[in-house]
């Protein structure tokens, strides 16, 4: 295990209740940092929350926040700076997956993907890079995917919000570099979080097929022939939030091969 240290750093995490940001929840807890969870869903939060201050003895904020919505985060994040002072790390994690060919895709369903996606990483950014900009020190980290450059049927609304969220990465890791604020992208590849066991029941309700098996034809198609696990992200993300990192902006991690394959944009400046 890789021993991080993020005493005294103030960390939020949108989406931070389930699946990988849950995961990178407890991965900055353990590494001693005050957590900062937005989310909608009360409950798993409450949980969420409870279990890292049992397990790691850490301070853990609670905001009920739907990062569509612009004034609930601008509210939550100005409410963050009056109590902590400083915003060290922001964690843009929240999002939402439906996979259906666009002409099967909801106007509903479509709008809220883009909201949730890419609005919400706008949000947060707009609201955050601010205080991080005056305070010289910040480090963001988005969640793109892999979906952002493979071009798959069935996936064009994720994709797309996901190459967004790329791209808003690669242009605001230039507009804040000269402020010390380093702004990266992590493009995850298969990982059985909640995302996607509901990806699962969608996919297979109607055929009736083996959830197990529907899951195994997708992670057959990587290398190493086995799916991430929420750490691997984590991981990947807390080393991207690290001093040693510093000179890191607008690093891509590309996971769906199973190992890492990456580029770091030279000539930011
Ligand atoms: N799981 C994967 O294989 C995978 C692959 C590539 C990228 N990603 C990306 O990683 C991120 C996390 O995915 P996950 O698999 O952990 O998802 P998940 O569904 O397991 O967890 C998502 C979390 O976001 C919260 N959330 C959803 N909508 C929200 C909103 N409007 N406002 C605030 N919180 C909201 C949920 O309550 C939940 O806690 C997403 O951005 C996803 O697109 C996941």
């Amino acid at each position: 295990m890789i021993k991080y240290n993020f005493k005294g750093k103030n960390v939020i995490i949108t989406g931070g209740s389930m699946g990988l940001g849950k995961a990178t929840a407890t991965e900055f807890a353990r590494a001693g940092a005050t957590i900062i969870l937005a989310d909608i869903n009360k409950e798993e939060m409450d949980n969420t929350s409870r279990e890292l201050q049992r397990e790691f003895n850490v301070k853990v904020l609670e905001y009920i926040v739907d990062v569509s919505n612009y004034n609930e985060v601008e509210s939550m994040v100005s409410s963050v700076y009056k109590k902590l002072g400083r915003v060290d790390i922001l964690i843009n994690n929240a999002g939402i997956c439906k996979t259906l060919p666009l002409e099967d895709t909801t106007k509903t369903d479509l709008d809220k993907m883009i909201k949730v996606n890419l609005n919400g990483t706008f949000y947060f950014c707009k609201c955050v890079l601010p205080i991080m900009k005056k305070q010289r020190y910040g480090k963001v980290v988005n969640l793109s995917s892999i979906a952002a450059k493979l071009g798959s049927a069935n996936a064009s609304v994720y994709s797309a919000t996901k190459a967004g969220v790329l791209e808003l990465t690669a242009c605001l890791a230039r507009e804040y570099a000269e402020y010390d604020v380093n702004i990266n992208c992590v493009l995850p590849g298969i990982i059985r979080t909640p995302l996607w066991n509901q990806m699962l029941v969608e996919m297979t309700e109607e055929n009736h097929a083996n959830k197990d098996a529907v899951f195994k034809s997708y992670t057959d198609t990587i290398p190493m022939k086995r799916p991430q696990e929420p750490v691997d992200i984590a991981n990947a993300i807390l080393f991207l939030c690290t001093d040693e990192a510093s000179n890191i902006t607008f690093f891509i991690k590309y996971y769906l091969t199973g190992f890492l394959i990456s580029s770091i944009s030279p000539n930011l400046s």
